[in-house]
């Protein structure tokens, strides 16, 4: 059943919880400001201290967003969102670097990477969406995330490592996302490279790349010596051609958060992956509990931008607050929604932490009885 705390309630009310209490004193209830009540009383309270009252079931709000469905007649190709996994220190970010012809690992501190990248490449005239994961062991939701909102699995195993424990862990996480692999096998260069111990180590894994029967693309590059990186293109883009991905570009946008950090200057940017849809400046959206009305739109090259059609990243600012990479982003209708859902998922939250130390206190108490 639907349940509010006697402070929350009032806090809605803009009344003071003392006040409810008093109330209830009179209805012959004894009660504290923390606690929770159901929703049928809540209604009475709220209509004697003269409120109207509109119950916000999770349904009612959600729908408030994923209420546009794609029109069928309006679906056109979209770029592949390709997802860069594997090992620490086999190459994802080089190999990203080498395709782009820029220079991301010399930026980063260590050269390891640091979060999640994503960029977009053009092959032949076509659009390749690239994001690229860390492969330390402490980055698994990383890895997690990235595999979900990704349609094409980029496994980077070094010739000179072969299969090491994030190299399965990226497997395990492509599988279960239901997202096809292509093998780069990287780092030919070098003079212990065997990309046929590759092979063999992924069988044990059942990726089967198609010189072992199978029908898993791979292909031997290296990241520093610029070599075949035009075949791992192909490679995916057959893929890609393969998937036949669509999406409607007229609908209001819907995305996934890639990263999120509270910027200095410019506030909260929001690194997002707009999946369907068209994102635009002006737009309102709700990413996980913060909302905004997106203020500027920039490009993975710097630049700024008036919209981001379908497989385009893009830093979105203009929240309120700092979203949680991993979170929906979604365009909804006007300003009260948005802080309607926001509110509404500020308060699950809250109230899920509330429970939660609940029960840690609860089972605390139980170890020390
Ligand atoms: P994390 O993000 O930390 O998981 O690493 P990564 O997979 O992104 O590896 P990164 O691109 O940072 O490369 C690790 C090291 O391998 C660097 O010193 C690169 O110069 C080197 N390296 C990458 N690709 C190649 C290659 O094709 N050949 C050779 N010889 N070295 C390479
Ligand atoms: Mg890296």
């Amino acid at each position: 059943p639907e349940t509010i705390s006697i402070q929350e309630l009032a806090n809605r009310m803009s009344e003071r919880s003392v006040d409810v209490i008093k109330f209830l004193m009179q209805q012959g209830q004894m009660m504290k400001p923390g606690d929770i009540i159901e929703a049928d009383l809540a209604e009475l309270i709220a209509s004697e201290f003269g409120h109207t009252v509109r119950r916000v079931a999770e349904s009612d709000v959600e729908e408030g967003i994923f209420n546009v469905e794609d029109n069928v007649e309006k679906l056109q190709s979209r770029p592949p969102v390709v997802t860069i996994m594997g090992h620490v220190d086999h190459g994802k970010t080089s190999l990203l670097d080498a395709i782009r012809k820029t220079s991301v690992v010399s930026g980063e501190s260590g050269g390891i990477t640091q979060h999640i990248g994503a960029y977009q490449v053009e092959q032949d005239g076509q659009k390749i969406t690239f994001i690229d994961t860390p492969g330390h062991a402490a980055f698994t939701a990383m890895r997690a995330r990235g595999a979900e909102a990704t349609d094409i699995a980029v496994l980077v195993v070094a010739a000179d490592d072969s299969v090491m424990p994030q190299t399965i862990e990226s497997i395990n996480h492509a599988k279960s996302a239901g997202v096809p692999i292509i093998v780069a096998i990287n780092k030919i260069d070098k003079p212990g490279a065997d990309a046929s111990k590759v092979r063999t180590g992924l069988l044990q894994h059942e990726v089967f790349v198609e010189s072992m029967g199978g029908e898993v693309l791979d292909v031997e590059v290296s990241a520093t010596k610029g070599l075949n990186l035009d075949k791992l293109l192909e490679a995916i883009l057959l893929q890609a051609e393969l998937l036949d991905l669509k999406a409607d570009p007229e609908r209001t946008a819907e995305g996934s958060v890639i990263e999120a950090q509270l910027d200095k200057g410019r506030g909260p940017v929001a690194t997002v992956l707009v999946q369907t849809g068209t994102l635009k400046i002006g737009d309102i959206v709700v990413a996980g509990d913060e909302w905004g009305r997106v203020r500027a739109l920039i490009n993975d090259k710097g630049e700024q931008i008036k919209e981001a059609a379908p497989s385009t990243p893009v830093e979105v600012l203009g929240m309120q607050g700092t979203p949680l990479a991993g979170d929906r982003m979604a365009v909804v209708e006007n300003e009260g929604k948005a802080r309607e859902i926001a509110d509404y998922r500020q308060r699950v939250a809250r109230e899920k932490q509330v429970a939660k130390n609940a029960g840690q206190r609860g089972s605390l108490e139980q170890m020390m009885s």
